[in-house]
């Protein structure tokens, strides 16, 4: 891979995560792959903005990238840490064995984090918002975005082309290959984009929408005309298209969200997938566009994505050991975590010799601020009269969707 020239003095450098048996930060899974995406900006003096893990060869792809520009990890004057995770400051530790001179920029406390991740206690500056670096020629400023995703994040803005460099937010999964803008690619592949950018809002960022919002507000006036994430595209052509779509999954967490359900359900032996079937008629009768996941078979992070867009859900399950089937009380958690609020809700799910799962999900459902349907359980397989009272609650359900 070769670098990518954004302008005169600011180049894209990436390495392609692509192993279908990795995850990302360790939970969740990468199947069309993940990019790490670093920044030269070349004044006078040579500034790299966001480094990699050494990751599936992402430090030699790096370095390949910059003997590419004609420059070595030694060249680099200023590295700017937008962000502490170690996805991006990893090879941190061997970078500054190949160049003891380096100065690394980030804020007061992505400064202790280099201390505590890395033991590197020279050559660190902390940066505040509003505070500029002269690369001669070129200068970058910095804007401190805390909590997106964490306490020590920030961006970095160069007004003269109007890039900011973003770190995670606007970020998506999904490689690039040797396509780095959105202007190289067609509508189709944008609507892949699209998909995995949700997934990745949902999985890493969801839980800090509130200061997601806060620092769009903050970096919007100044002028962007290039965003460039840490993970996926560059966007150049339509820089506002992934700004806008932030603010709209930031809008999620508390609503409102797309007039859509995510069913979640898992079955022991068949009854309550048996019984979905006439939940999921009912929907249908209200027209009202659904997405379905089972437990434990597909992994929570899909879930959480259609969770996370879904303006109802439904849990389908059966009592377990008298509580929740156990898959489930998983899938809750994250919800609770990654702040799944402010839905129309709907339990269903049969039991064998008694009953249990509600009390568990309501003690488990309680933060997260949900209107519930008036939920159905039945005891064993369900009969005629109960197919019919949950075909019932389906439409009632999407009717409820569709109030808004
Ligand atoms: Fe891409 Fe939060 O690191």
């Amino acid at each position: 891979m070769k670098a990518a020239k954004i302008c005169d003095r600011i180049w894209a450098l990436h390495a392609d995560i692509d192993s279908a048996d990795d995850r990302f930060e360790g939970i969740w899974p990468i199947p069309n792959g993940v990019s790490l995406n670093s920044y030269l900006i070349r004044g006078e003096k040579i500034a790299l903005i966001d480094l990699v893990r050494d990751w599936c060869g992402a430090a030699a792809n790096l370095k390949a990238q910059l003997a590419d520009a004609g420059l070595e990890v030694a060249s680099i004057d200023y590295l700017i840490l937008n962000h502490l995770e170690p996805d991006h400051t990893g090879w941190l530790a061997e970078f500054k064995a190949q160049n003891p001179c380096v100065e690394i920029i980030a804020t007061a406390k992505g400064v202790e984090l280099v201390k505590s991740f890395y033991k590197i206690t020279d050559g660190l500056k902390a940066v505040k918002s509003g505070d500029t670096l002269d690369l001669g020629g070129v200068t970058l400023q910095f804007e401190e975005t805390p909590n997106v995703h964490w306490p020590e994040t920030m961006m970095t803005f160069e007004p003269e082309s109007g890039t900011l460099f973003s770190c995670d937010a606007f970020g998506s999964y999904g490689k690039l290959g040797k396509r780095v803008f959105d202007d190289e690619y067609y509508a189709e592949e944008h609507a892949f984009f699209q998909t995995e950018s949700l997934r990745y809002y949902a999985n890493i960022v969801g839980s800090f929408s509130t200061f997601v919002k806060k620092a769009i507000q903050k970096v919007a006036p100044l002028g962007i005309k290039v965003v460039a994430p840490s993970h996926g595209l560059i966007w150049r052509e339509k820089p506002q298209v992934i700004i806008d779509r932030y603010l709209k999954y930031a809008g999620y967490m508390e609503g409102p969200q797309e007039k859509e359900i995510c069913v979640v359900w898992g079955s022991m032996y068949g009854n309550t997938r048996t019984a979905l079937e006439a939940l999921l008629k009912g929907i249908e009768d209200e027209r009202v566009p659904f997405s379905i996941h089972r437990v434990p078979d597909e992994d929570v992070s899909f879930v959480l994505a259609d969770a996370f867009k879904s303006a109802g859900i439904v849990i389908a399950m059966p009592t377990y050991e008298y509580k929740m089937f156990p898959p489930m009380a998983y899938v809750l958690d994250m919800f609770e975590r990654k702040h799944v609020w402010n839905r129309k809700a709907l339990r269903i799910g049969s039991w064998g010799w008694v009953g249990g799962a509600k009390k568990e999900y309501e003690e488990k459902v309680a933060p997260l601020k949900w209107t519930h349907i008036e939920p159905l359980e039945w005891a064993g397989a369900a009969d005629e009269a109960t197919r019919a009272a949950l075909r019932e609650r389906g439409r009632e359900l999407a009717r409820a969707v569709k109030a808004g």
